[in-house]
């Protein structure tokens, strides 16, 4: 068959009542034959995804009173999914969330393995957990490898760093695939998904921030290698590289920041919004088909050797 005939749409008003019919809670599967599923048959004449159920499933936000958190929240508690929203900090975590319905605040530090384990099982008791979303911040520790007085990088320094941003987002990471791992799969075999954010200092690191840089390159190595590890389980792994993007973690106005970052970026010439960040995790849970990629969410900046503090 000529390949133009094979992805022609054939629009039709069978195919529109099909996919009415479909409903949200229905399921497909691409091992069915053409036919048995109506929605299948709409997925091929438009590609439309037929991607994970969020509806009514248990998500954790781990960072989630953070800027990036905070927004991911949001969407995931928009989408029906019972969120569990875990963060170092209680207080910050309660009234940055307060407006958001059904969220159950956790104190958990990605560096204690019992809160962690407790928050990803307080999830799992709500709802069968399939999504986890790594998005902690904290101190980054940096400076030269050598200063100009000669002192050399402390090595405390750079340990401090590698274990909040790349230990602690592994132990989020292992002790969430244990708990999807322990749901039942959906028809096709689907566990869910678990998101960390790397930062695109993994591909761009500036001076001064070889801790930072060593950390997220290594979240962003780890994605294709736990993504080869869980898929026996059904369980997908994605990540993120934001560029640049709106939140508190810059630790002064964010005019400033937009007035350093903002026109470096390609296009459009602004920070990242949070919602952005988000908007893209939702999209990952839905889409079944990635796997194993780390996405960069920039706006096209690449950052220069002096203008990558922050990101
Ligand atoms: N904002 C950016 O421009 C940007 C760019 C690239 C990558 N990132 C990455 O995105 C992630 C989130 O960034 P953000 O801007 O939302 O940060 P943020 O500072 O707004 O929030 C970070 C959150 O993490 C929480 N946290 C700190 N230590 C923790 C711990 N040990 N355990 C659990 N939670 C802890 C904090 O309480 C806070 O709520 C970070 O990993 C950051 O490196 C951010």
């Amino acid at each position: 068959m000529p390949r133009a005939a094979a992805y022609a749409p054939a629009a039709s008003a069978a195919a529109a009542t099909a996919f009415e019919a479909h409903g949200q809670t229905d399921h497909c599967s691409p091992n069915d034959a053409d036919g048995a599923c109506p929605k299948l048959a709409v997925d091929r004449t438009f590609g439309l995804p037929c991607g994970m159920d969020l509806a009514g499933a248990s998500a954790v936000v781990v960072g989630a009173a953070g800027g990036l958190g905070r927004a991911t929240v949001g969407t995931l508690a928009a989408a029906g999914m019972h969120v569990t929203a875990a963060d170092l900090n209680r207080q910050a975590a309660e009234a940055s969330l307060s407006g958001v319905a059904g969220v159950d605040v956790r104190v958990a530090s990605v560096m204690d393995e019992g809160e962690l384990a407790t928050a990803m099982g307080a999830a799992a008791a709500r709802g069968p957990l399939r999504v986890v979303v790594i998005c902690h911040g904290g101190p980054a520790q940096g400076g030269r490898l050598v200063r100009r007085d000669g002192s050399v990088h402390s090595i405390e320094a750079f340990q401090r760093t590698v274990d909040l941003f790349l230990v602690g987002t592994f132990n989020a990471m292992r002790l969430g695939a244990a708990a999807m791992a322990s749901t039942t799969p959906d028809p096709d075999g689907h566990r869910g998904v678990i998101v960390t954010t790397s930062s695109i200092a993994a591909f761009e690191g500036g001076v001064g921030q070889l801790p930072y840089a060593a950390a997220k390159a290594g979240v962003a190595a780890m994605t294709l290698v736990a993504a080869r590890d869980l898929a026996p389980t059904g369980v997908r792994v994605m990540s993120i590289a934001p560029g640049v993007m709106a939140t508190p973690a810059f630790r002064r106005p964010l005019d400033e920041v937009e007035e350093t970052f903002g026109r470096r970026v390609l296009f459009p010439k602004r920070l990242g919004r949070p919602q952005e960040y988000a908007s893209l995790v939702e999209t990952i849970c839905r889409n079944d088909y990635l796997n194993g990629e780390v996405i960069r969410l920039d706006g096209g900046l690449r950052l220069s050797a002096r203008h990558a503090d922050g990101a």
